[in-house]
């Protein structure tokens, strides 16, 4: 079996089968949008992109420019909205890129048609309280004046929701839900064609009266839970493996320590393995302490402080622990009966599951597989392979 110092392998066909799934959970007219922001929330935006549209989304979503150049230049021909705000050269960019915008403010449809024009979404800001505007009125206003430039092309209007992965929000989701129907409604009254969107992977699964005419799902899609709990529960199904292999045991005596700040001590002789990955690698130094790893399909502590380039595990006092030398172990992922989630990591950090995957850094490279078979086409992080290659 091949090992690597740090490795994540992404199962392409799993992002297919969640955004199935999320499909199976949609009403009839309703169109699922893959958000790939953040190079595919750390798996790949184009590879994720591809899985996803094979699944049957049929638009995607960005955060920036860059972004949005990155999925043409890889061959995505489907639309591609740029969620973020731009500055002048961005919008630019995200508009020779052929990508959708968000728009809010009257001066800024200028701005839009003045750098080449385009199709624009208006954000109405139902609660969230970043972007777009808060102001009803002005959001009209906006969408108005948007259809009036002949260079400007209205496709939708939209907004997000700041609680929907809060089931316990004291009915804050229900109250934004209510806000923006009642303006996307008045909207869709004058131009029936508009694309009305709202709900991420949280509000998807959470309530169906948020649908509207698109979803923008994340999270979900890379098989995560919005919620931070299981996701098999859900029916998702974790695209990612982050793996390293034991490069090192050594026996480490009662009374020595590992690591820096000597933050673990053996209080008796026992074996450590050394793993080189560490936080240069994504997995974070807070969890010095405060992981588990799976070897050999069983789970092992993670002792001492997380460093640049390296982590140890306490592997026990048998010293059949020297068989595991070179042995792969799992830092997100299964083995035997074992599993350790992107949740559970987040738990251990006090974050979300989001920015577990986010966090892992482009050292590791990335690769792709089908259930098991890899991906003709492949390519190693940094080249961009043509989306037909990697389309089956
Ligand atoms: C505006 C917007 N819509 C949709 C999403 C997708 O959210 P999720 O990953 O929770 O599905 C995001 C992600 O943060 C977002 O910023």
């Amino acid at each position: 079996m091949s090992v690597a110092r740090a490795a994540a392998k992404i199962n392409v066909a799993a992002i297919e089968r969640n955004c199935s799934r999320l499909r199976r959970e949609l009403l009839g007219g309703t169109s699922l949008c893959a958000v790939v922001k953040a190079d595919g929330y750390g798996h790949g935006a184009v590879q994720s992109a591809a899985a996803a549209l094979a699944g049957g989304a049929s638009s995607l979503a960005v955060a920036s420019a860059e972004e949005a150049r990155e999925l043409r230049d890889a061959g995505v021909r489907v639309p591609v909205l740029v969620m973020g705000a731009l500055s002048e050269s961005e919008l630019a960019q995200a508009l020779a890129a052929g990508a959708e915008v968000v728009v809010w403010r009257e001066p800024y449809l200028k701005a839009v048609a003045a750098a080449g024009g385009g199709r624009v979404h208006v954000k109405f800001d139902s609660g969230m309280g970043r972007l777009g505007t808060r102001d009803q009125a002005e959001a009209t206003r906006v969408a108005e004046a948007a259809r009036r430039i002949p260079a400007l092309e209205l496709v939708g209007v939209m907004t997000h929701f700041a609680t929907a992965d809060d089931l316990d929000d004291d009915g804050f989701f229900t109250r934004q839900l209510a806000t923006f129907t009642n303006w996307a409604m008045e909207m869709k009254a004058d131009q029936p064609e508009l694309i009305v969107h709202a709900a991420n992977s949280a509000a998807t699964l959470r309530d169906r009266s948020a649908h509207f005419d698109m979803v923008r799902c994340g999270i979900a899609i890379y098989g995560m839970d919005p919620y931070g709990r299981d996701p098999a529960v859900r029916g998702l199904e974790p695209a990612m493996e982050l793996s390293s292999y034991v490069a090192e045991v050594k026996l480490c005596g009662a009374g020595e320590s590992t690591g820096y700040g000597r933050r673990f001590t053996a209080e008796s002789d026992t074996y450590l393995g050394v793993l080189p990955i560490g936080y240069g690698d994504g997995w974070r130094r807070g969890l010095s302490n405060n992981a588990d790893v799976l070897v050999g399909g069983r789970r092992y502590p993670l002792v001492g402080t997380v460093s640049m380039d390296n982590v140890t595990v306490d592997l026990g006092a048998d010293p059949s622990a020297l068989k595991l030398r070179g042995e792969r172990a799992i830092l997100i992922g299964f083995q035997g009966t074992e599993r350790i989630t992107a949740e559970e990591v987040a738990r251990r950090l006090e974050t979300i599951n989001y920015e577990v995957t986010c966090a892992i850094t482009s050292r590791v490279p990335r690769s792709y597989h089908r259930d098991g078979r890899p991906l003709e086409g492949e390519a190693p992080r940094g080249g961009t392979p043509a989306l037909d290659t990697i389309r089956r």
